[in-house]
């Protein structure tokens, strides 16, 4: 049976993601029991946990203690992670500080813990839940961008790093998602509405992620019209940009 770690699990996303794993056994990592607990508490083969990911010593203790139960992970999906919407003069060093903390340390720190130890075994896949934003900044979006942008050149080194050892890293790049994010990152729904046509529904994401485990698959990046604009923004940057700040700034 296979590991498949899970972080962020109470979000959107993780939910759809444990709907298509019902034969592994699953570790959920969140923020609180109680909310785990009401999502998952019926899963048979679901080992809930309750952490700060971005406490090292608390996720270094937890990762040693499941490889001494568990022998192996198979599976590590680094999917917590938010986002604030905000111009960048309104945004406070301290939600520098604690964004990079979240999105990208402790996806790092993870994929260090568990890639050393799938290094070792030559076995493993690490997927990591980056975004659209880490491929293309748009207005509003400078921490957030920074944060993802960030995680996807660690995914991209780490990815090489691990090729020769037959350990496979994913990044997951979508557009906006219908899920809890945007109550966060854009609480009065200005930029969600404006982008309403384009939402991907969590379980259309979810099913794609899943198809990818086990494979070795570079990024996913979704829906395809984003994708097509990302290669548009690497070949006119110019360009992009001009469309990113007028016809297109959604933010
Ligand atoms: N929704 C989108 O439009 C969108 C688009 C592109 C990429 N993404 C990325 O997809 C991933 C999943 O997001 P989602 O759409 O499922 O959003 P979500 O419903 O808000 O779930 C994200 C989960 O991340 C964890 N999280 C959020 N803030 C945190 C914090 N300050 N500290 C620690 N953990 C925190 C939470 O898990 P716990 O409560 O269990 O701790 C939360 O449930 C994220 O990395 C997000 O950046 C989302």
């Amino acid at each position: 049976m296979r590991t498949v770690l899970i972080t962020g699990a109470s979000g959107g996303l993780a939910q759809e993601m444990v709907k298509l794993l019902p034969d592994d056994q699953l570790i959920l990592l969140g923020r609180n029991k109680e909310k785990l607990a009401q999502l998952y508490g019926n899963h048979l083969q679901a080992e809930l946990v309750e952490i700060d990911i971005t406490d090292v010593q608390a996720i270094e203790e937890l990762v040693a203690e499941l490889y001494q139960r568990y022998g192996k992970i198979d599976v590590l999906i680094n999917n917590a992670g938010y986002g604030i919407f905000e111009d960048f003069d309104k945004i406070s060093n301290q939600n520098i500080h604690q964004m990079f903390e979240v999105n990208t340390f402790a996806l790092m720190n993870l994929s260090r813990l568990v890639g050393t130890r799938m290094k070792e075994i030559r076995k493993g896949h690490i997927i990591n839940i980056v975004s659209m934003a880490g491929l293309i900044a748009t207005g509003k979006s400078s921490l957030y961008s920074a944060t993802k942008f960030a995680a996807i050149g660690f995914s991209n080194a780490l990815r090489l790093e691990l090729m020769p050892y037959g350990v496979y890293v994913t990044t997951v790049n979508p557009g906006p998602i219908r899920t809890g994010f945007f109550d966060q990152a854009d609480p009065d729904g200005t930029y969600l509405k404006s982008v309403d046509r384009f939402l991907l529904e969590p379980d259309a994401v979810a099913k794609k992620i899943v198809k990818t485990i086990g494979k070795n698959k570079r990024e996913l990046n979704l829906p395809a019209l984003l994708h097509l604009a990302h290669k548009f923004y690497t070949l006119f940057p110019k360009l992009a940009d001009k469309l990113a700040g007028e016809t297109f700034n959604y933010k």
